[in-house]
């Protein structure tokens, strides 16, 4: 029998995907599911023929800095790539892949979800109830606002952005405006009206949902000065990459009273959080639950598994990024 390439998994996988993998890889994993230290992923990068990291891992270039020409593939399970140095890898002879499509529709379903939470103030109300601080409905009591209607603004018009953009259309009637670096084709836009400048976009909006890859070139996007451009009544979703975001300014933001609120999937440090968002009444915080369904991790799992059986049967895997 041939000796199967050696696959180090970072974090414990669905079962199905386990078991998938273990029949085509000698598979090492973590039993501790925690993200892998440096030094780890280093051992790794030089030791085996690829790796299947996670979004908690930080592949950086001090990871590449010995690797020894061995490990292949580096299949991210995820979309995001922004914790892989991509340019290292390549100087590491690795094939960078990730995980695209099957997990769009769980990760748009999350930002309607953070729209409508923030608006009817979800998360407040039902601390209340469990508080036992819910004495009754009343007419004027319990007061959200109406997502039905208002002007959506899309940052980021790829996939999700997209995705994003036909529910609120379809599901919700809503007007959608979108901005992204390259103006999208006209089939993709499919009654979005695409704006070519950030800045004009962002006083226009009721609320605005963020769906740009991380890393350095979108790093505080939304900065103090973007986020004064947002009118007060406003309300800002973020389901892409925390540090889209300058958190400290949001949340001076919404201290001044100067946005209405906010539905945050993702963070600056995860899992550390921002103190003064931890406070807040007016604002819905998840925990990075985007992809966080049986469906998109099962699939994204095979689909990882796919792209390394692609490299290893030498073919060009389907979703190369690098
Ligand atoms: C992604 O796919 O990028 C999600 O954030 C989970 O990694």
């Amino acid at each position: 029998m041939t000796e199967r390439p050696r696959l180090v998994v970072t974090r414990r996988l669905p079962a199905a995907v386990e078991a998938a993998l273990a029949e085509r890889f000698e598979v090492q994993c973590d039993p501790d599911d925690r993200p892998l230290s440096a030094a780890a992923l280093r051992r790794a990068v030089a030791s085996a023929d690829a790796l299947l990291p996670t979004v908690t891992d930080r592949l950086d270039a001090e990871v590449f800095a010995e690797a020894t020409g061995r490990c292949r593939v580096i299949a991210n399970f995820g979309v995001g790539v922004n914790h892989i140095d991509l340019a290292a890898a390549g100087r590491a002879g690795c094939i960078v892949t990730n995980t695209p499509d099957v997990l769009t529709d769980d990760t748009a379903d999350l930002a309607l979800l953070l729209m409508l939470a923030v608006l009817r103030g979800a998360s407040a109300g039902e601390r209340r109830l469990r508080a036992g601080a819910w004495d009754g409905w009343g007419p004027t009591r319990d007061l959200g606002r109406r997502l039905s209607g208002k002007t959506l603004g899309i940052v980021g018009f790829g996939r999700i952005g997209q995705a994003v953009a036909r529910r609120a259309m379809h599901g919700f009637g809503m007007r959608v405006l979108a901005w992204s670096r390259r103006r999208p084709t006209a089939d993709t836009l499919d009654g979005v009206i695409w704006v070519g400048d950030l800045d004009a976009l962002l006083p226009a909006v009721d609320v605005l949902s963020l769906h740009t890859p991380g890393g350095a070139t979108t790093r505080h996007l939304l900065d103090s000065r973007r986020l004064a451009l947002l009118p007060a009544h406003a309300v800002l979703v973020n389901t892409a990459r925390g540090d889209v975001v300058d958190e400290g300014a949001l949340v001076e933001a919404l201290a001044a009273g100067r946005l209405a609120g906010a539905g945050l999937d993702v963070y600056e440090r995860e899992p550390v959080v921002n103190a003064g968002l931890l406070t807040r009444e007016d604002v819905v915080l998840l925990p990075h639950l985007g992809s966080a369904t049986v469906e998109s991790r099962v699939a994204m799992g095979m689909r990882a598994l796919e792209n390394l059986v692609a490299v290893f049967d030498g073919r060009a895997p389907r979703d190369r990024v690098a």
